[in-house]
């Protein structure tokens, strides 16, 4: 026996639901990043456009797709393009919106992990830095993912993994629990939490005064358009990276959400409430908490630096730094780490939920064994991402699921809907037990304009991808915790990346990781000198000591610490260093093997399972 179709219980749990699919790890980091790495205030110009041209339409066609699937009986792509368009190819089509979700969840709820654990970090005062003991954040984060070769904070990164596991069978948990007593719980208790946390710091964050700059730095540093940045044909593509990513679209989880709605519900509405809210949260939370305080603490001067650094890099790493320098860095901290999880926690559900909808329908499993498959194949497939971090394995699935695929699957299903389907029943299904009408013109633009622009963004996209990875270059300063300040560099510039070019090309004829250590003699007015140096063979033809020397040179390599929130200050210190070159490419091509790995996995379920209801229809049962 099949269970029976599963409901929102309440509309208010449901808008709760779609923000908490919605609004996640994207808003509060990746926007303040994109939007600093992009421009700052012009960034909203082409963000706006891509919220228009591809958000709000691919909102209200995911939102039909769904709830016309869900009434035929389908919570995931395979069943709902296949009633869509009646060919063989429709429910192969439909593989994107399992591979891709499943491929996204093992490397977010891994992001998600990570807050969980600085949650918890930040409530016990793990990385506060006491007289004689300093913590460098940069090196605690990265020795956490074992991202670093040196072991000051974590000798391993099994901490980073129970983490995970906890943030798995939490996931899991909920999804056992179904729709209403799993998911529609967990927004209710997560997305009010989420909005106070996020006033919370707001509040914090506008209170702290002026050090090194003021909070309204910040915003007129986010705020105030570079509009020479609108003809980098890069800043549309990431504009339009952002919108994808932070309303979920591309991963079939907005139509599994609404596969679950009434028939009737106002799903024009519903869509357009969700993409609002989401928009609310990304636009002013996200725009308020990280970088105005990366301006008190750090300075105007280095905003850019920071916005530049990149998602986690903000999050982990600078936030941290800014919060433990003031009173109450155990409560802000918690609260800013439990308003990140809370937010990727009901992302990462919602994500999941089209595989858990597929099990469940098209491959009839009950609903906990559904969940605890999805369970095993999660923590089965995140173990490459823990253990090869430091090769980018996060960072490739992150490139094919959460930024190339999510395109892909767009282009797919606005053809569907548009061409396939038919444009007018499409429109016309939208607005079933609609009080709200989308304007017409919306109706050109998801035919024509949203099509040809999401082609134009893919081949963007796509020229970008390397088929071979350039190997990776890490360095780390041996017993870290015993030296208060931060070891710093500057980019590097066409020198150091000559220098570096010739230590990928040994990597790549080697075949293997390389590595050199020295001992270094840094001096305060900035000098420095290797006093003695050993590397593998291999390296040592291309990077002897003097070459090493010149390198670290070249990058203006110091050691700064900072004194009562004072400037930094050069440092003398006598060190090691360490250094690896990784070759990347087993690593890179293992994760490209999973991502394939599950597309045939899931497209042959999709084969199997068609075929046996046709063979059950040919005798005489029902479908
Ligand atoms: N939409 C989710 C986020 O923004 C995936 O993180």
């Amino acid at each position: 026996m099949t269970e029976q179709k599963e409901r929102w219980g309440t509309r208010i749990g449901l808008i709760l639901a779609a923000a908490g699919n919605a609004i996640g790890i994207g808003n509060l980091l990746r926007f303040p990043a994109q939007a600093g790495q992009n421009g700052g205030g012009a960034f909203m110009i082409p963000y706006v456009v891509s919220l228009l041209l591809f958000g709000l339409p691919l909102m209200w066609i995911a939102w039909t797709i769904g709830r016309y699937g869900g009434r035929l009986g389908h919570s995931s792509l395979p069943g709902m393009f296949d009633k869509m368009w009646n060919r063989p190819i429709g429910k192969y089509l439909g593989v994107l919106g399992l591979g891709l979700p499943m491929v996204f969840c093992l490397y977010y709820t891994y992001i998600e992990a990570w807050c969980l654990a600085y949650a918890y970090f930040s409530s016990t005062g793990q990385y506060i830095s006491t007289p004689g003991s300093s913590v460098d954040l940069a090196v605690f984060y990265n020795e956490f993912l074992g991202n670093a070769t040196s072991h000051s904070y974590f000798p391993s990164v099994y901490t980073a993994l129970f983490f995970l596991i906890i943030t798995i069978l939490l996931n899991v948990w909920v999804l056992a629990r179904g729709i209403v007593k799993g998911i529609e719980l967990l927004a209710k208790i997560a997305i009010p939490l989420l909005v106070l946390f996020c006033i919370i710091l707001v509040v914090r964050v506008l209170t702290l005064g002026t050090i090194e700059g003021s909070a309204w730095d910040g915003l007129a540093f986010l705020w105030t358009p570079d509009f020479s940045a609108l003809a980098n044909p890069n800043v549309w593509i990431a504009a339009a990276g952002q919108i994808f990513f932070t309303l979920s679209i591309g991963f079939g989880s907005l139509e599994c959400y609404a596969s679950y709605v009434r028939e009737k519900e106002d799903i024009a509405l519903a869509a357009t409430t969700t993409a609002a809210t989401n928009e609310f949260v990304e636009v002013i939370f996200g725009s308020m908490i990280a970088i105005p305080a990366a301006a008190i603490f750090f300075g105007s001067s280095q905003v850019q630096s920071i916005a530049q650094s990149g998602t986690f890099a903000i999050g982990m790493i600078s936030m941290p730094e800014i919060l433990r320098s003031f009173p109450g860095i155990q409560f802000f901290g918690t609260i800013w780490f439990l308003l990140l999880f809370f937010a990727a926690f009901t992302s990462s559900v919602a994500v999941c939920q089209p595989v858990m909808a597929f099990l469940q329908d098209e491959a009839k499993l009950k609903r906990g064994v559904a969940a605890a498959i999805v369970g095993l194949i999660w923590v089965l497939g995140t173990i490459p991402v823990i253990f090869f971090f430091k090769y980018g394995v996060f960072d490739e699935f992150d490139f094919w699921a959460g930024t190339i695929g999510l395109v892909v699957l767009a282009i797919v299903e606005v053809i569907l809907f548009s061409w396939i389907f038919g444009l007018n029943k499409g429109w016309e299904e939208l607005h079933v037990g609609a009080l709200m009408r989308v304007p017409n013109f919306f109706k050109f633009i998801m035919k024509y304009v949203t099509p040809f622009a999401l082609l134009a963004i893919f081949i963007g996209w796509a020229s970008q991808a390397r088929l071979t990875p350039n190997p990776r270059i890490l360095w780390n300063v041996a017993d870290r915790s015993n030296y208060s300040g931060k070891f710093q560099m500057d980019p590097p510039n066409d020198e150091v990346h000559q220098i570096q070019q010739s230590i990928y090309d040994e990597v790549n004829s080697a075949n293997r990781d390389l590595t050199a250590w020295a001992e270094v003699n840094l001096q305060s007015d900035g000098n420095l000198q290797v006093t003695s140096y050993s590397a593998d063979p291999h390296l040592e033809k291309v990077f002897d000591k003097s070459r090493f020397e010149r390198w670290l040179k070249l990058q203006n390599f110091r050691y700064e610490v900072r004194e009562n929130n004072g400037p930094p200050r050069m440092q003398a210190a006598q060190i090691t260093i360490g250094l690896e070159a990784l070759d990347r490419s087993p690593y890179i091509w293992l994760a490209r093997i999973i991502i394939i790995g599950f597309f045939v996995v899931f497209f042959s379920m999709v084969a199997v399972i068609w075929k046996s209801r046709a063979n059950g229809i040919k005798q005489g049962g029902v479908a």
